[in-house]
């Protein structure tokens, strides 16, 4: 979501005549998106800020902003702890950036705005896409759940959903401008209703997006799985430009857990949901977000999160020690796990889930898979990487030509985290 705001105002100062660079020395404006969900990330930008101008070498007189949730909730006090900062913009103002960055070119010192402005949001803005074969397009923002360890509701305010015309004509738009893939995202991604009452439900969008001419692949992350009912696991089962692929964050294998993160399902309800994705006539690859060490989670707690990821065999996950984030509910809870005890919780459950991945990755070996080629391969930059329907990432050796292309790959071997093939068409 973030990545894809800064492709927004990317897009909006090109419209204003500002040029991209790759070399921040050479800046007149040097904006930093910011995320504020864990505590480290906030850290990291103030840090950052501390030394900015030596560290990028600004040429004086050079421009400094901070957008993003961190600026949403820090607001006016970001131009206390980091007086040379110009511009402070929240992340649902980014449809005034034209007039904000109007008035620090004109010198004002210090701009701010951190208003959750609900009426411009989805907008339609000139985009400055990063990559040229899949783009995102925001569907919904912000959420009404109010999990205990969260910022979020905060920060990007209410669940809004965008109406479906806007989302189908930019789908559109994408296609004719040449990209095979779109990710669909939202904070609550499968919570989307249209405003306009056109489109029923999630599912039916992910049918008719996916229906577009051109478009070769949709994605959607992350659906919330009180939401995620068999509908959409029937889509993906008969559209084949819905990808097999399913993000669906648990965040804890223990019940008692869950009821005090306010996550509104149990591990049995969560189950029953893995059940229908993995019963699917496509194999439907599977991924979660996890939580170590939320205030109370004892041994067993963390055992029974274990005990889930043993049952489920995810395809990957994201996981993370408990953060207190300040305004949240669980801030104030005073069972808190030390830092120590979360650290080690994190450590035996990643590498019991590598231990995971390896197992089901090696299936894949001797297999013939189509992917999309994305780009460079990260582990040798003469080989290209390109995904699977999965989302499963395969390095192999092949011309440039292929770039934004779909190929099939032999699996030759593999890794916890991605495969090797070779290219056979
Ligand atoms: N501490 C740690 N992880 C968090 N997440 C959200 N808030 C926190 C927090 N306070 C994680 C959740 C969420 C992902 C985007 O970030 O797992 O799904
Ligand atoms: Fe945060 Fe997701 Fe919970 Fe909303 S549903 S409060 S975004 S974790």
């Amino acid at each position: 979501m973030n990545h894809h705001d800064s492709e927004k105002v990317a897009g909006t100062l090109i419209t204003m005549g500002y040029i991209p660079t790759e070399n921040p020395a050479e800046a007149d404006l040097l904006l930093l998106n910011t995320c504020n969900i864990r505590e480290k990330a906030n850290q990291k930008v103030f840090s950052r800020l501390g030394s900015l101008h030596e560290s990028y070498r600004l040429k004086p007189g050079a421009k400094v902003g901070l957008l993003g949730c961190m600026a949403q909730m820090e607001g006016p006090k970001i131009f206390q702890k980091a007086p040379n900062v110009n511009l402070v913009v929240g992340s649902s103002s980014y449809s005034f950036i034209p007039e904000l960055v109007a008035k620090v070119e004109q010198g004002v010192p210090q701009v701010i705005d951190v208003s959750q402005d609900t009426d411009r949001l989805f907008e339609t803005y000139t985009q400055s896409r990063e990559n040229p074969y899949k783009a995102y397009v925001t569907i919904m923002e912000g959420c009404n759940r109010f999990c205990a360890f969260c910022v979020v509701p905060y920060t990007r305010g209410p669940e809004r959903s965008r109406r479906s015309e806007h989302i189908l004509s930019e789908a559109r738009q994408l296609a004719s401008e040449g990209y095979q893939e779109i990710m669909l995202l939202g904070q609550t991604v499968n919570s989307w209703k249209d405003p306009a009452g056109g489109i029923a439900s999630f599912a039916d969008l992910l049918k008719r997006v996916a229906e577009i001419e051109g478009i070769h692949r949709v994605r959607f992350t992350s659906p919330h799985p009180s939401d995620f009912n068999p509908e959409i696991v029937e889509v993906i089962e008969n559209v084949p430009q819905v990808c097999n692929q399913v993000h669906l964050p648990v965040q804890s294998g223990s019940t008692r857990v869950l009821k005090r993160m306010k996550r509104d399902y149990s591990r049995e309800e969560y189950l029953r949901r893995v059940d229908f994705i993995k019963k699917a006539k496509r194999e439907i690859a599977l991924s979660t977000d996890i939580i170590v060490g939320f205030p109370g989670e004892t041994q067993m707690d963390f055992e029974e999160t274990l005990s889930l990821m043993q049952e489920v065999r995810y395809d990957s996950i994201f996981s993370f020690k408990y953060s207190p984030r300040p305004g949240t509910e669980a801030y104030s809870f005073e069972d808190a796990i030390p830092e120590q005890e979360k650290g080690r919780r994190l450590m035996i459950l990643q590498e019991f889930q590598r231990k995971i991945q390896l197992e089901r990755n090696a299936r894949f070996v001797g297999k013939e898979l189509e992917i999309l080629v994305e780009g460079k391969s990260q582990r040798d930059s003469k080989d290209l990487m390109g995904r699977t329907t999965q989302n499963k990432i395969i390095n192999f050796s092949g011309p440039p030509t292929l770039l934004g292309k779909f190929a099939n790959v032999r699996v030759t071997n593999f890794s916890p985290n991605s495969l090797q093939g070779e290219l056979i068409s």
